[in-house]
């Protein structure tokens, strides 16, 4: 029997939704049993968010500080399979998912086994997913596919839509006209047909090729622009912002409010003039880039490490 374990955590139970319907395939057959591990931190991020909350968190999602985390309850068990489920939170894995991989615990789980991403995010994971790889790696685990449900709007509409959903705790849609937010209907149950894939490379022995088999199956995409602006967004701006904000203390710090109020001011402003200024250039540029972007697509869908390629 292969023993498969998944580790997630979710707010709105988005990608709690994900991950079940992902498992669906293995609970067909006896030969599979999946064990559910739900992060849990001790002190819960609210959700809904409440405005101050959310901006607060940018700088520990940023500079990938845990938070304290309860133990799963996993005693020594062994898996042939492990599922990192995880959100990005400001282009890092949510706060309890990183506390989860930096933990002793992981230490234990990950090591010499073969392990799957499993993403629900809005569209921009990129950032993220490189961190988490390394980590994986990190921890002796070896990364084998990686699956991506992201938001199909188009980038301004969707940061609209997942706002008044993070903000309101509602799914549906803001007011009356606008789609709705986060992962459709469609793509959430769809993500069994990943499930499949995945358990017919564990039956054959041959996860070692699975990432070809996802990307056939569009289980990633990238978008250059998004991927670009994102990689230069988090390196040039959040690196900067997070330390401005650190320098006042840590997480509730009462010293630190001026600071992330400043940033929440900012934020909104870069959205909505900066990256569509980013986005001329990306346009004006890219026929000179064709070659390097074609390059960055293919490794950015793949799961090696650059340093392993
Ligand atoms: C604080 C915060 C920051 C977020 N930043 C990003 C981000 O940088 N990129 C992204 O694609 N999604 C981002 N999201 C959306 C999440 O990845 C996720 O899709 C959403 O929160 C729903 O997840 P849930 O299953 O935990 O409810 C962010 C969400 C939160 C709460």
């Amino acid at each position: 029997m292969s023993k498969i374990l998944i580790l997630y955590y979710s707010q709105s139970g988005q990608l709690t939704e994900i991950v079940k319907n992902f498992a669906k395939p293995f609970g067909k057959s006896d030969n599979y049993s999946v064990t559910y591990a739900n992060i849990e931190p001790v002190k819960e991020y609210g959700f809904p968010w409440k405005g101050y909350e959310f901006f607060d968190a940018f700088a520990e999602s940023v500079n990938r500080i845990p938070c304290e985390i309860k133990p799963l309850n996993l005693g020594d068990e062994d898996f042939d399979l492990i599922v990192f489920a995880y959100t990005a939170w400001y282009m890092s894995p949510s706060i309890p998912s990183n506390s989860f991989l930096l933990s002793d615990q992981a230490k234990r789980i990950f090591k010499d086994k073969p392990v799957i991403t499993l993403l629900g995010v809005r569209n921009m994971w990129v950032v993220a997913q490189e961190y988490v790889k390394e980590k994986i790696a990190d921890l002796g685990g070896n990364l084998v596919g990686n699956i991506v449900l992201r938001d199909r709007a188009e980038n301004l509409t969707g940061i609209i839509t997942i706002s008044y959903f993070l903000f309101s705790g509602k799914k549906d849609r803001f007011l009356g006209f606008f789609p709705k937010p986060g992962i459709s209907n469609t793509d959430i149950a769809g993500v069994e047909k990943y499930g499949e894939i995945v358990k017919n490379h564990l039956i054959n022995n041959n996860l070692d090729s699975l990432q070809e088999d996802l990307i056939k199956a569009k289980a990633v995409k990238i978008n250059p622009y998004l991927s670009t602006t994102e990689q230069m967004a988090y390196k040039r701006v959040f690196t900067k912002w997070t330390k401005f904000i650190l320098k006042k203390g840590g997480p509730g710090n009462p010293d630190r409010k001026t600071r992330v109020r400043i940033f929440a001011c900012y934020f909104p402003f870069a959205i909505l003039v900066i990256a569509p200024i980013e986005y001329v250039f990306f346009l004006i540029f890219a026929p000179f880039r064709l070659k390097s972007i074609k390059k960055e697509i293919k490794y950015l869908s793949g799961v090696k490490l650059k340093s392993n390629i």
